[in-house]
């Protein structure tokens, strides 16, 4: 889909004669060919044009005017999201906020930071470190992806166990309505709860009510001692019965992360200290200020997953071990994909007692369709990332019915189609199947409300 010519060209004329001073427009192809890829494997979707813009006024100026012409707009970041929300499917402009990559405050006093959206969510968290402060969100991929996407996905990743996910940080935000109004949204302050929360609203709208320019987080304390352990098992089954034992026992480890079979084998070779007859590992990390009493609650942790038939764990002895560790955990999604060629990865969540029968049931489904089913991910909180593994686009029929039937069972068992990457393009057919009609209905009016002409990422969550 995309833009009438004569459509664009206008608006593109007005754009041009908006900014006098310049502004960094491109309609070259070759430009634009990246800003139609992310990490979803849905497809390359080019804008029409691409604009990357370097300050609030100006996101407002071109936000205003598409909304003018009824152009389509897709806000941009470093396109690393994994549900399509950063595709341009309907062609129109490509809205990057790469060049606002600022770190415009850190307070070590008020305990919060100010940040453009462009600034990578890796940066955030080494200048909290500077100050013995912690920014704890890391989508897995802290280094390449930035605050406005995780903002406008709610990013999560595996330390949400404990900690939370980007919107339990995210306290303010400046944000742009797709007709150009400037907003000051939330606060700067510990608690607060003047009107509707409007910041819980913008913080995972997935780029449909609005672009943020400004991000403020609060910071926490930084805990001075991390331990982790990897802890196999024979079957993924005996290691998601442990889990879902060891929250109940009083622990709280910051995260519980889970590899099945076929994740263990994408990634052999790579340095994960793993005996040959285990079926799954579990990545258990304890944190807290004192080494001994962090130590002593890890064995307790491993001494959990004994009594439910773990194999011998092991407690990585310094800093260069624990880094191996999660550098090979981070290469477990790309070494999936290169199993087969293709894949599709889901961040379903169900009731975390549910997530035994869950891993079972989507290995069946897979099975039946003759495709390997590999799960992996945030097991401690119930969310899964199940990949359907394929090789050509012969096979999408059957990948089409795992992914139905893995959906149908999530919302069967009581959990919900996406944890973390968002509805965006790749969910947007299963939504009905957890929302009915009058809430979807509700949203969208509250999207009308917003974005009048519904120019802002238009054929995201909704059908
Ligand atoms: C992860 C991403 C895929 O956890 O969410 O690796
Ligand atoms: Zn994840």
């Amino acid at each position: 889909m995309s833009v009438p010519k004569e459509r664009l060209d206008a608006f593109l004329a007005d754009l041009r004669a908006a900014f006098p001073e310049g502004l960094d427009l491109t309609t070259e192809l070759d430009t634009l060919a990246p800003y139609g890829r992310d990490e979803s494997d849905l497809g390359e979707f080019p804008p029409q044009a691409l604009v990357r813009a370097t300050s609030t006024a100006q996101v407002s100026r071109i936000l205003a005017l598409a909304t003018k012409h009824h152009i389509p707009v897709t806000p941009v970041g470093a396109r690393s999201g994994k549900s399509g929300g950063s595709l341009p499917i309907e062609g129109g402009l490509a809205l990057s906020l790469e060049k606002m990559n600022r770190i415009l405050e850190v307070n070590a006093d008020d305990l919060l930071m100010v940040v453009q959206p462009g600034v990578f969510t890796a940066q955030v968290d080494e200048a909290a470190e500077k100050l013995g402060l912690f920014y704890p969100p890391d989508p897995n991929s802290a280094a390449y992806c930035t605050m406005g996407g995780n903002v406008a996905e709610n990013a999560g990743g595996p330390r949400a166990l404990k900690y939370g996910v980007t919107r339990d940080y995210v306290i303010g935000l400046e944000w742009v309505l797709p007709t150009g109004e400037v907003l000051r949204v939330g606060r700067r302050t510990g608690k607060g709860v003047a009107g509707y929360d409007l910041v819980a609203l913008f913080v995972g709208s997935e780029g449909t009510l609005g672009i943020a320019t400004e991000i403020t987080v609060k910071l926490i304390p930084r805990p001075r001692v991390v331990k982790t352990a990897l802890i196999p098992f024979k079957t993924v089954a005996d290691a998601a019965k442990a889990l879902s034992s060891v929250l109940t026992s009083g622990l709280w480890p910051r995260t519980l992360e889970l590899l099945d079979e076929v994740a263990l084998q994408a990634i052999a070779g790579r340095g994960l200290p793993v005996p040959p007859e285990a079926g799954a590992v579990v990545i258990a990390e304890m944190d807290g200020n004192h080494e001994a009493g962090v130590l002593s609650e890890l064995a307790m942790l491993v001494d959990q997953c004994a009594s439910w038939a773990s194999l011998e764990a092991v407690v990585a002895q310094d800093e260069s071990q624990r880094e191996r560790i999660w550098a090979v955990r981070k290469e477990v999604s790309p070494a999936l994909r290169a199993l087969t060629g293709k894949k599709i990865s889901e961040d379903i969540v169900v009731p975390r007692s549910k997530v035994p029968e869950a891993i079972e049931r989507f290995k069946a489904a897979g099975k039946r369709e003759g495709l390997t089913v590999a799960t992996y991910g945030h097991a401690g909180d119930g969310n899964l990332h199940s990949n359907v593994l394929y090789r050509t686009r012969e096979d999408w029929p059957r990948v089409e019915a795992v992914l139905a039937e893995m959906m149908a069972v999530t919302v069967e068992l009581g959990g919900t189609i996406t944890g973390e990457h968002g509805v965006g393009l790749a969910k947007k057919r299963f939504l009905p199947l957890e929302q009915p009609e009058p809430l979807r209905e509700l949203q969208r009016r509250l999207k009308v409300v917003l974005d009048p002409s519904v120019t802002m990422n238009p054929g995201k969550i909704w059908e």
